[in-house]
């Protein structure tokens, strides 16, 4: 019985390391172990080349990851190598031990992400001489200038660049216009310093990326500009403007993938197959400096800044910026936004660690990023002095207000920082220099007009109103009257009689309007009650609730 046992355990040790313990267990069963010496011995000699073997084999895949550099996909989870090459090896070697996912390392591997490590500490901003403000990075970073709240440079606005806005928030707001720069969006500036960080031969070999728009854009723009060809994979949700632009600036443009994560992987495929450099839109932290000298320029243009709003898809761009102001003015607030419909950065926050959220569709799609990257919420995290999730409603009215009150066209992403605002989840702000950082400006039209129309309902300015009224001539005239009187517009109108409850005699009439205000609708809903007996008002919704 005992001899059966102990044949039994060499194989055991051979396939399982984990079997220490059963030998030990063994052991104490007695003497007929130490009758067969010669066998245990061997058994640990088998143990420790087993050892020895997994280990080799652990050390193997560190050096290929080390010698790749760049994106590996395991399990479910990408990570990005390429720009972080030190601490993604060390997650792969720590990976292939623990044969576990990126995010099961949870603090450990987090701890391990690349920092950014103050660099604007490193290369502090020369003051700016001319309209074109350069900075200088470890990599040497160039962007374009992009004006803050447009001050100076546009005599038509109040003289200190306050936006106008400022005064109905009680606070003193400037835009920082990042709509304004050539692909419409921040993004050009993370990607024109990824690709002025290549090595030549990777110059050669060129670049892929995976994106919806405006990544995929501002490297297009810049690898043209820098004679880097470009491979954009974008997925099939992807706006056909966005999708005509990366073409126009000379990339090769993919369309596949469902979503992002789908485009993700053939652009992961392509960087394998082909040796271009695959180059993540968030959480690569050359790209998240460049986002960071949006940091700098804040600090160049508003040094007495007292919070600044930053909008959070995968996490690069408030990783950067924040970087920059806390190593420079660590006073300054700074506060994240993200939409109610993709809260995926609130979420690693609750959770420690990076975790997939389900998304729905949203006005803000830039934004729609299920799970934050790794180096960019480590960057960030703690940097983060407060969290605000925005509604769409929200959103719809910051884009109205940008178009109404600062003559800006504003996509969902870039206007979040303002329905941050006007949803008064920021009143702790009153009476401080707050920076809001309007990041895009790259909206569809037809969702434009949508979301103006939005905008305009939830401020009570665009309104349903049904009417019970006389079916006799002259009913009809007498209602719109009531319309006139007041210099309301009808929009609509439209007569139903079936579905009428009241009698045969009677007609409903729905009239779509449009009001100067709140208020203004107000009057004429009261002048409506006090004619008629039947008034049914649509949503009319309420301004608390944003
Ligand atoms: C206009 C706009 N704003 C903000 C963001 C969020 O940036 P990040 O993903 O670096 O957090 C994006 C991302 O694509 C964007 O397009």
């Amino acid at each position: 019985m005992e001899f059966k046992a102990l044949n039994v355990l060499p194989k055991t040790f051979q396939y399982r390391g984990s079997q220490l313990s059963h030998l030990l267990l063994s052991l104490s069963k007695g003497a007929v172990y130490l009758n067969k010496a010669p066998e245990l011995i061997l058994s640990l000699i088998r143990l420790w080349l087993n050892w020895k073997v997994r280990r080799h084999r652990c050390q193997n895949i560190y050096h290929k990851a080390q010698k790749r550099g760049r994106w590996e996909k395991r399990g479910n989870n990408i990570r990005d190598y390429k720009g972080t090459q030190d601490s993604a090896c060390r997650f792969s070697f720590g990976k292939a031990r623990r044969r576990s996912g990126i995010f099961s390392g949870g603090i450990s591997s987090l701890r391990k992400s690349t920092q950014l490590k103050a660099f604007a500490e490193l290369a502090p901003p020369p003051p700016s001489q001319s309209s074109l403000t350069v900075y200088y990075f470890p990599g040497s970073v160039k962007v374009r200038p992009v004006v803050l709240c447009r001050s100076s440079t546009q005599p038509s606005q109040q003289a200190n660049g306050r936006s106008r806005i400022s005064n109905n928030v009680q606070m003193d707001l400037y835009l920082k216009q990042e709509f304004t720069s050539f692909t419409g969006s921040f993004k050009e500036r993370g990607a024109r310093n990824a690709l002025l960080c290549l090595t030549p031969e990777q110059r050669k070999a060129g670049v892929v990326a995976a994106s919806a728009g405006n990544h995929a854009q501002g490297l297009s723009y810049h690898g043209q500009s820098l004679g880097i060809p470009v491979k954009v994979v974008m997925p099939v949700i992807a706006p056909l403007m966005k999708i005509q632009k990366c073409k126009d600036f000379g990339a090769d443009v993919v369309v596949e993938g469902n979503d992002m994560f789908g485009a993700t992987q053939v652009a992961l495929d392509d960087s394998r197959s082909s040796g271009r450099v695959f180059i993540n839109a968030f959480d690569n932290v050359r790209v998240m400096a460049g986002q960071g000298t949006i940091g700098l320029e804040i600090l160049d243009q508003l040094p007495n800044v007292d919070a600044v709003v930053i909008p959070i898809g995968g996490g690069g761009l408030i990783a950067g910026i924040s970087t920059a102001i806390k190593a420079r003015k660590p006073d300054t607030l700074i506060i994240g936004v993200e939409s109610e419909m993709c809260p995926s950065f609130n979420e690693a926050q609750i959770k420690g660690k990076p975790v997939l959220v389900p998304t729905s569709r949203s006005l803000a799609d830039g934004l729609a990023v299920p799970q934050v990257g790794i180096h960019s919420f480590s960057n960030a995290t703690n940097k983060i002095d407060r969290m605000v999730i925005v509604k769409e409603d929200s959103i719809a009215l910051a884009i109205l207000a940008l178009v109404e009150k600062e003559k800006s066209v504003v996509e969902g992403a870039g206007a979040v920082s303002m329905a941050a605002i006007l949803s008064g989840q920021l009143d702790l702000l009153k009476g401080k220099r707050v920076v809001l950082v309007i990041s895009g400006g790259n909206i569809d039209t037809t969702v434009l007009s949508r979301a103006l129309h939005k905008g305009m309902a939830i401020d009570g300015r665009l309104l349903k109103v049904g009417v019970v009224v006389d079916d006799r001539p002259g009913c009809i005239a007498e209602l719109c009257q009531v319309f006139s009187e007041l210099q309301v517009n009808m929009r609509h109108l439209m007569h139903e009689r079936a579905w009428v409850k009241a009698d045969v005699f009677s007609v409903k009439v729905s009239v779509i309007c449009e009001s100067r205000s709140r208020e203004h609708s107000l009057n004429l809903i009261a002048a409506l009650q006090n004619k008629y007996d039947h008034v049914v008002l649509g949503e009319f919704p309420d301004p608390t609730t944003l």
